[in-house]
């Protein structure tokens, strides 16, 4: 089915400046960017964002990179897109990432990861609309 699902550049794969090279990863795949913005998360942004994760022993160390800079969120649509995006990026823990993967090449750390991206299409949503509230573009193709 076609899906949505979210995607995050982390703060440390855009100070490689790697947005674009992980951007053509997802075209390249047949997956559509169909919203995009670039913010600097607060602290209460990302504790909201990373709630589910509240009390777990890496959460502070997680919010404290993912506020140590900018990051680029997308909505990425297509086929399996959920799957897909997660297939794309490789496993969370960078030293299990499979060789080629956004993870593996450009992951420094467990928590410095390169990227996030939803685990199921009903926390996509949820993740979609903290980020893009008013909406995503309508489909015109
Ligand atoms: P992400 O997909 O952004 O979702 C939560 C993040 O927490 C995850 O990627 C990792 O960056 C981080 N994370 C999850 N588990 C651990 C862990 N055991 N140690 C360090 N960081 C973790």
């Amino acid at each position: 089915a076609i899906e949505q699902t979210l995607s995050i550049i982390k703060p440390n794969a855009v100070a490689k400046n790697a947005i674009g090279a992980i951007l053509g990863r997802f075209e390249a795949a047949g997956l559509r960017i169909v919203a995009a913005r670039m913010l600097h998360m607060s602290k209460e942004q990302a504790s909201a964002f990373y709630g589910i994760h509240q009390g777990k022993p890496f959460f502070d160390e997680l919010v404290a990179f993912m506020t140590s800079g900018p990051v680029m969120v997308q909505v990425l649509e297509g086929e399996d897109a959920v799957a897909k995006n997660r297939d794309i990026m490789g496993a969370t823990n960078p030293a299990n990432a499979a060789p080629g993967t956004i993870r593996a090449d450009f992951a420094d750390s467990f928590t410095e990861n390169a990227a996030h991206g939803s685990d199921a299409a009903d926390t996509a949503a949820v993740e979609i609309a903290f980020f893009f509230p008013e909406g995503v573009c309508p489909r015109t193709r």
